[in-house]
């Protein structure tokens, strides 16, 4: 099986000169392989006191097993599966439905699809987006999965009660219960609560698990099962890299050494721009689940001063040209992590349709992945020449397993980064304030409808 393999050769001296790391640094004795172990350590503590829910979910098989008998069971009834989450309880099942479904998933027929369902993720209460869908699916054939781990986020809770009454207008009462599973917390919020009093299904996100961990969970297992995916090797991929990063030391832990380079690249190196490109399109959702992943564990309130790298998503060659004039010769605050994917089997051959415009002709006998690979290697080499540092995570073929274990490693990077910024990687208290005044507005009790300063007209245009 497949591993991702991480090369951090181009964020090194030898490589960029003055603006890359000092591999003897990153070595045995080295200040930051030092500093590594204690970040280790302070994440081992952490793990030990059970905060770190995430590390357990690839081991946990009674929970995929329960998860792939639900979705059998569910998969059978409906053609459209209609995710509603936001936030890590969205992000997880939009990157593996883009990554390890066939392209155009929800475009393809029954057949194409042998049958499973099309997998459709509401996180955002446009009412443009779900109008639009709600009225042109078959709600008769609807399944919605309403994810929420505090059972009460306003988003969420919005686009289930607008979703309920769509169905029940074309469902009987007695039926309207079996179009809705959520996964919530086993205990706690409206949505367990509710769960229990109409006896509607339920998957449970383990309390010890925070949304942006919870790919793993049944917030990302069930949608992927439902529409085929093999969750038992994206849980081996995920296993795997978790097995592989269980010591203090970054010449093994890739992980570790990809927090420690990416952290010393911005407290050290004025590097904060930490941007994700991904060579297919396949893993442009997952540079999505990464920079949530990444702002929200590591943006934070230190003390007082305010730490974190900005994570910025990007694809290749697309972004080759919108950002990377930017990454050659703009300001040197940012790294490049390079995603690279093996091109498929059946790569497409670009044909020699005009064997006389040499423009053109150069390009035929070759495929459009290699084409898209070399591009990658291009543009590594041009940012190195010019003292650009980046990283490359080989990924190889991108299926389930590989998956799960770039998965694991951005999840360990993050919580070892959120150790060497001493901050807290778990919690997210700078989107409170926002959720209390958006209450008030609403007019939930017991949140007051605060005043907003009144705008000075003279400077709205
Ligand atoms: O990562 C997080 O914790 C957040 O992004 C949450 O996933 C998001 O706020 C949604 O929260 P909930 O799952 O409670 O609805």
């Amino acid at each position: 099986m497949s591993h991702p393999l991480l090369d951090l050769n181009n964020l090194l001296r030898p490589a960029v000169g003055e603006y890359g790391l000092d591999p003897d640094d990153l070595a045995p004795g080295g200040r930051l392989h030092q500093r590594f172990a204690e970040a280790f350590g302070a994440v081992e503590a952490r793990r030990a006191a059970g905060d770190l829910g995430f590390l357990e979910l690839p081991h946990s098989r009674e929970t995929s097993r329960v998860v792939a008998e639900l979705a059998e069971s569910f998969g059978q009834w409906f053609s459209d599966v209609i995710v509603l989450g936001i936030g890590g309880s969205g992000l997880g099942a939009i990157a593996l439905r883009e990554a390890l479904l066939p392209a155009g998933w929800n475009e393809l027929g029954d057949e194409e699809r042998s049958y499973y369902p099309r997998l459709h993720v509401l996180d955002n209460p446009d009412p443009r987006t779900v109008d639009a869908l709600l009225d042109r699916l078959d709600l008769r054939k609807a399944l919605f999965v309403v994810v929420s781990k505090s059972g009460s986020t306003a988003e969420t809770m919005a686009q289930y009660l607008v979703a309920r009454e769509r169905v029940a207008r074309v469902v009987d009462d007695d039926k309207l219960r079996g179009h809705f599973l959520f996964i919530t917390d086993p205990e706690k919020g409206a949505l367990r609560a509710l769960a229990e009093t109409e006896e509607i299904p339920t998957l449970a996100v383990p309390p010890n698990v925070g949304g942006r961990f919870s790919i793993l969970s049944p917030v990302g297992l069930f949608p992927a099962a439902i529409c085929g995916i093999d969750i038992e090797a994206l849980l081996d991929g995920a296993a795997a890299m978790e097995a592989a990063c269980r010591d203090g030391d970054l010449t093994t832990n890739a992980a570790g050494a990809l927090a420690t380079a990416l952290h010393a690249a911005d407290t050290e190196g004025g590097k904060s721009i930490h941007v994700l490109m991904a060579y297919a399109d396949r893993l442009r959702a997952f540079t999505l689940w990464f920079q949530q992943l990444w702002a929200e564990s590591l943006g934070k309130v230190k003390g007082d001063t305010h730490v974190g790298p900005t994570p910025l998503p990007a694809v290749g060659a697309t972004d080759q040209h919108a950002q990377v004039q930017l990454f050659m010769e703009g300001p040197r605050d940012k790294v490049v992590v390079f995603l690279a994917v093996d091109p498929p089997d059946d790569d497409v051959v670009i044909p020699d349709v005009h064997p006389d415009v040499d423009a053109l002709s150069y390009l035929a006998g070759h495929a459009l992945g290699e084409l898209l690979d070399a591009e990658r290697r291009a543009t590594t080499e041009a940012l190195r020449r010019g003292g650009r540092p980046s990283a490359t995570i080989e990924v190889g073929a991108a299926d389930a397993h590989t998956l799960g274990g770039l998965v694991m490693l951005f999840e360990l990077a993050t919580v070892y980064a959120g150790a060497l910024y001493g901050v807290d990687s778990l919690d997210q208290p700078g989107v409170e304030l926002g959720k209390r005044l958006t209450y008030g507005l609403m007019g939930r009790s017991g949140y007051e409808a605060t005043a907003f300063p009144e705008p000075d007209e003279r400077w709205r245009f």
